[in-house]
């Protein structure tokens, strides 16, 4: 089947306007405050996070990329002919390219993100480029449930690059592998990019790099507040934090208040400390064993795994374990 760009429209998702309000509400209105992360992807975000992906400290994309080249035919010969592939939080939908250039003859391209613009986007121009590819967006929140396009080919392969799982807490992951097993259907196959364990500076300087984009990441968060919720941040008055912490083996990013202060949200007062923080991301690091084992508890069997030459980073290919 044949898309034009015209017919690339996904429906809407339920998450609106009033989800970010409440989640920012509660998440300020908590101690310690914090956001979900899902919330940095509005169209400016998803830009400065391409932009990260440029940068000479965010080795995760570059790593990644490198494998995925390096494997693609590898993936290509576990996953089989008349593929469909579903990416979750598919983004720019740059490295997807790689395994629809190796797959044989793929049926089907299901990328989904919270990210609407974005995504239809790069849906657009993914249509222009693989014309004889259904390209099926859909625009959802892939940590609760949604409503998936039909699937015509029996042959479904999930595709969850970037260290996005990281950015969930390990029960989290769990639950996310559950559900995607259960969206994916019996037989499916993963390929999933997962970040591992390294030196703390090379982790720490990836998510606080020297041209100030991540801390420019983080800081639109607030941007998206002021302008989506009638805000009264001075963003002169926060700053960007990158911290590991050892306990949780994970990168959290905070926004931190450099003065004591109150700002509106929504009309609500919401009082600063100084130096009080926002928790905005983590980034869970892992080892190859251990997150074998969490997809194991979640009903995934490891099949295959690549790593770059330093083990920085690692591709696996889960398989459903009843498939
Ligand atoms: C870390 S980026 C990775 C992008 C791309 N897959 C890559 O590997 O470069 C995370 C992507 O997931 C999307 N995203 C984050 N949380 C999401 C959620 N809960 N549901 C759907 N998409 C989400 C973001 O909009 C963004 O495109």
């Amino acid at each position: 089947m044949t898309n034009t760009a015209t017919q690339i429209r996904p429906p809407e998702a339920q998450t609106g306007q009033d989800e970010f309000a409440q989640a920012v509400l509660d998440g300020l209105q908590s101690t310690p405050k914090a956001i979900p992360s899902k919330f940095f992807y509005d169209t400016k975000g998803s830009h400065l996070f391409e932009q990260i992906c440029e940068l000479e400290e965010y080795y995760p994309t570059r790593v990644e990329l490198g494998i995925l080249e390096a494997h693609a035919p590898d993936i290509a010969a576990i996953a089989g002919p008349d593929t469909t592939l579903v990416e979750f939080g598919s983004g720019a939908g740059v490295k997807v390219r790689l395994l629809l250039d190796a797959l044989d003859a793929p049926r089907a391209y299901v990328p989904i993100d919270i990210s609407r613009d974005h995504l239809l986007a790069s849906s657009a121009q993914l249509n222009a480029d693989y014309p004889d590819l259904s390209i099926l967006p859909v625009h959802a929140d892939f940590a609760t449930p949604f409503d998936m396009p039909r699937m015509a080919s029996s042959n479904v392969v999930g595709f969850f690059p970037g260290s996005t799982i990281g950015n969930l807490t390990a029960g989290e992951a769990e639950d996310f592998l559950h559900s995607a097993a259960e969206t994916l259907g019996k037989g499916a196959g993963m390929v999933i990019g997962v970040d591992l364990i390294k030196d703390r500076d090379v982790l720490r300087a990836a998510y606080d790099d020297r041209k100030g984009v991540t801390a420019a990441f983080n800081l639109n968060l607030l941007e998206r507040i002021n302008r989506d919720l009638n805000g009264t941040f001075d963003l002169s008055h926060f700053t960007h934090k990158a911290l590991f912490n050892e306990t949780e083996s994970r990168i959290e990013m905070h926004i931190e208040a450099t003065q004591a202060q109150t700002v509106t949200v929504a009309g609500r007062p919401i009082s600063f400390e100084k130096g009080e923080r926002i928790h905005t991301e983590n980034s869970h690091k892992y080892t190859v064993p251990g997150f074998s084992a969490l997809a194991g508890r979640a009903g995934w069997s490891l099949r295959a795994v690549w790593t770059d030459e330093n083990d920085w980073f690692a591709v696996l290919y889960l398989q459903r374990l009843d498939g």
